[in-house]
């Protein structure tokens, strides 16, 4: 590949900190075994693993969605209040497994002080309904004096939990999910739901569920169903979308931020399409509050094989992937694909964050450690804040792909904070290097700044994987990046994600 040459385009405007959000839903290891295992070496007085509180500060996570996912759907909230051995045993339907209930809401949200993130919860609008929305919203952040407020004093959180960001449901629009319903139905329940909710706080901002996936069959109409009852009572509609390699077609695998990119571009449009519909100047945000690569499927299409068990065990082994370079990669593309949206996407959440489709692995008993997939996040999360801006890819080659057609080979985004710029780029070519260069004249904030760090996650090995036992096998290196005049140059292997940081 001949030398590419990078030019400013754009600004995107701010860029939400909620953009670098995660989640934990009661599934499989990850809250029991995961974050909370009383007994290991390293559990503080609650429980709580500080390895793993240490792992999640390092990654970034700047909000943390609560409880689910498909478990939100069937579960009742209250069952996680109140004295820890008096909490009813439940079965979960949607992953097959018993729920002791040993972590609830007060436990979660000790846990976020400790690792210093914020909770973004969902209501349980699959086998429940307006009350019981309700009930959470003013246990949670009532600072009356109530019969639920008396309860959270007794239960030893006398100040409201002030929880600002709530999902209204998950995936309502797929038949998988408990209490599935089609678009009108479930409009006209978040509807509902939001409008008590705000009568109750009005501070709260509200997520109506758009699609659980761009394939579904009712993609775009589900949108704009929903949106037309609930346009006036939510400020985002959800998305949530899952890439992986299938049938060892590695580049195919390496383009899928387009699909991101083509998703966002059409939900606007369809929210945009109802402001129109309604002459309202309002503009629907994007919550992407599931997303990440996930060995969901095998080739043959069938399910991957993790929801055979019948015996509702306990905290079992499911989805517990283990992500290589090429996913890491991915990962790294799918989030400068989120900040040149900024201005839209204003909130996102890496799915999931520990041992489930996660960028942190634990071991009962044993160590924690980092995933491929960890590093691009963590990277983005500390240096791509303050201000998105896009970068003119007219002049990148392209790679001919089977899904999206002829694909630009390079991706790329620059943001700026008041401590420097930092340059996001990827190499989604599965063959050839390439030589970048960047013409900084026009980047925002990067006139006067020096190279302060540049990194790279590449490997020989696109295969490579950090594992239980070689953890350390990946991890980034530092990139030679060299600034003359306006100019930086940098050279990106086949399948590559870096960064450079100017200061
Ligand atoms: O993240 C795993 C599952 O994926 C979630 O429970 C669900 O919302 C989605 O289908």
């Amino acid at each position: 590949m001949s030398t590419v040459r990078l030019r400013a385009d754009r600004s995107v405007g701010p860029i939400d900190s909620r953009l670098f959000g995660g989640f934990v839903e009661h599934l499989g290891r990850h809250v029991y075994d995961g974050i909370f295992e009383p007994g290991h070496p390293a559990a503080d007085a609650e429980g709580f693993r500080e390895d793993v509180i240490a792992l999640v500060r390092e990654l970034g996570v700047t909000t943390i969605r609560y409880p689910g996912g498909n478990f939100v759907s069937g579960y009742r909230w209250e069952d996680g209040i109140g004295p820890a051995e008096e909490r009813p045993r439940r079965l979960d339907l949607a992953w097959r497994s018993t729920e002791t209930n040993r972590v609830g809401l007060h436990e979660f949200s000790s846990w976020l002080d400790k690792v210093g993130s914020d909770l973004m919860l969902a209501v349980n609008l699959g086998t429940r309904g307006v009350a019981e929305a309700l009930d959470l919203l003013e246990y949670a952040n009532s600072a009356a004096d109530t019969a639920w407020t008396r309860r959270r004093a007794e239960n030893g959180h006398p100040q409201p939990f002030g929880v600002r960001m709530w999902c209204l449901g998950n995936e309502m629009d797929g038949p998988w999910q408990v209490g599935h319903r089609n678009a009108e139905d479930y409009g006209k329940l978040a509807s509902r739901t939001a409008k008590a909710m705000r009568m109750l706080d009005s501070s709260v901002e509200l997520v109506a569920c758009g699609s659980s996936a761009r394939d579904m069959p009712t993609f775009g109409s589900w949108e704009r169903e929903v949106l037309r009852h609930t346009f006036d009572d939510v400020d985002f509609i959800s998305c949530h979308a899952y890439y992986q390699e299938r049938h060892g077609k590695a580049q195919e695998f390496l383009v899928s931020a387009v699909d991101t990119d083509l998703f966002v571009r059409e939900v606007i449009a369809a929210a945009d399409e109802i402001a129109a519909e309604r002459g309202s100047d309002k503009r629907i945000m994007l919550s992407f509050d599931e997303w990440n690569v996930w060995y969901q499927f095998a080739d043959d299409g069938t399910k991957s094989g993790d929801l055979v068990s019948d015996d509702w065990p306990e905290a079992p082994r499911l989805l517990e992937d283990v992500y290589n370079v090429m996913d890491a990669v991915v990962v790294g593309d799918v989030l400068i694909t989120l900040l040149q949206h900024a201005d839209r996407v204003r909130s996102a959440s890496l799915a999931q964050l520990v041992n489930v489709i996660a960028p942190i692995m634990t071991e009962p008993g044993g160590p924690a450690w980092r995933q491929t997939t960890f590093f691009p996040f963590s990277l983005t999360s500390r240096l791509g804040r303050g201000e998105a801006q896009r970068l003119d890819l007219g002049d990148v080659p392209s790679i001919a792909t089977e899904r999206f057609g002829d694909v630009a080979a390079v991706n790329a985004v620059a943001t700026t904070d008041a401590e420097g710029t930092s340059v996001f780029l990827v190499n989604r070519s599965a063959g050839e290097p390439a030589d970048i260069e960047i013409d900084l004249a026009a980047i925002a904030g990067a006139a006067g700044r020096t190279v302060a760090e540049a990194w790279l996650v590449a490997d020989d090995d696109i295969r490579a994987r950090n594992t239980l036992a070689e953890p350390e096998r990946v991890a980034p290196v530092a990139l030679a990046a060299a600034r003359e005049g306006d100019t930086l140059r940098v050279s990106l292997p086949p399948v590559a994600w870096a960064v450079v940081r100017l200061a």
